[in-house]
């Protein structure tokens, strides 16, 4: 299978999911338009999309229901959209630029910035109440509301962000930084291939199990990388600030490893996400292209 495999599912979704969150801001009433202008902005101007791919691929892998993944896939790229509005504010990382753009809070205003987050944060629940189909039992449906509610929160992306903060400017352990980064970003990617388990009509355990651990390791990966081009790359390439980490004194895998530390522990994630899926009964080419993708990306 060629690695354009992906890059043709990647695109595809990419285009669908954009189609599906535009609607969503469509159907919202005028009231306040500059709030929802900025919902608008937070949300479909750019963005790789990754999470939606990958609940899609495994929603393929595990035989789910396309049009239900993609609406989960919907709902978690709201929550994702909603924590890097939160995240940019200067009460966090005060970053200027995101995707390409001024970031939320400098194209409109703080306050409309913290509104746009938290109403995309609930925009993500009325999608997950309401846009999927009716072979989805209400069970799959509260199972779905709860596992987004955990990964959003405390115990996941909040808990994670607030780690972030309390390391900043603090030198940590390996095993401090690691719950980090798997609260503040594996939480929400963990949370893609749960979604799809949840959807699913039927597992075994060991296949379960084997996901997840796929699902942590691609999570770390994904979060280790960003630390890594956050040094290598440039603002232009990434469409945020380079050397944003640096600047705040963020503890980071490159702080604490140097580059080369943080490499190889890159490259053990992604040797462990591979390994997990050598398990699988199923054809997990793309999932592994996926890893692979999330290893070298440059931004
Ligand atoms: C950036 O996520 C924030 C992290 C969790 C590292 P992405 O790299 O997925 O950002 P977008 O959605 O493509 O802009
Ligand atoms: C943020 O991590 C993860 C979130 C929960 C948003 P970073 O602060 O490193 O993400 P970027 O580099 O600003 O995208
Ligand atoms: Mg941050
Ligand atoms: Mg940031
Ligand atoms: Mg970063």
């Amino acid at each position: 299978m060629s690695e354009r495999e992906l890059s043709v599912r990647q695109a595809s979704t990419k285009k669908q999911i954009d189609a599906f969150l535009a609607k969503q801001i469509q159907a919202l009433p005028d009231h306040a338009p500059r709030l929802k202008n900025a919902m608008q902005h937070a949300l479909l101007v750019g963005g790789k999309r990754m999470r939606p791919l990958l609940v899609c691929l495994c929603a393929d892998t595990l035989d789910v229901s396309p049009d239900d993944a993609l609406a989960v896939g919907a709902a978690i790229e709201c929550i994702h959209a909603y924590s890097l509005v939160h995240d940019d504010l200067p009460a966090m990382d005060d970053d200027d630029t995101r995707r390409g753009q001024p970031t939320c809070h400098i194209a409109f205003d703080e306050a409309s910035a913290i509104l746009a987050g938290d109403a995309l944060q609930t925009l993500a629940f009325d999608i997950l109440t309401t846009q999927l189909s009716i072979h989805c039992t209400c069970e799959q449906r509260l199972a779905l509301i709860r596992a987004t509610a955990i990964a959003a929160g405390y115990k996941g992306m909040c808990g994670g962000q607030a780690m972030d903060l309390a390391a900043t400017g603090h030198t940590i352990s390996e095993p401090t930084l690691k719950q980090l980064h798997q609260l503040k970003t594996g939480a929400l990617l963990r949370l893609c291939v749960e979604a799809a388990i949840i959807l699913a009509e039927s597992l075994s355990v060991e296949s379960h199990t084997a996901l997840l651990a796929y699902a942590d390791n691609i999570g770390m990966a994904f979060q280790v990388r960003d630390d890594i081009i956050d040094v290598t790359e440039s603002s232009e390439t990434l469409g945020k600030p380079s050397g944003s980490d640096e600047k705040l004194h963020k503890s980071t895998f490159v702080s604490l490893l140097g580059l080369d530390g943080a490499q190889q522990a890159l490259k053990n994630y992604h040797t462990q996400a591979l390994q997990a899926l050598d398990t699988l009964p199923y054809n997990t080419d793309l999932l592994r292209q996926f890893a692979d993708l999330m290893t070298q990306r440059k931004y």
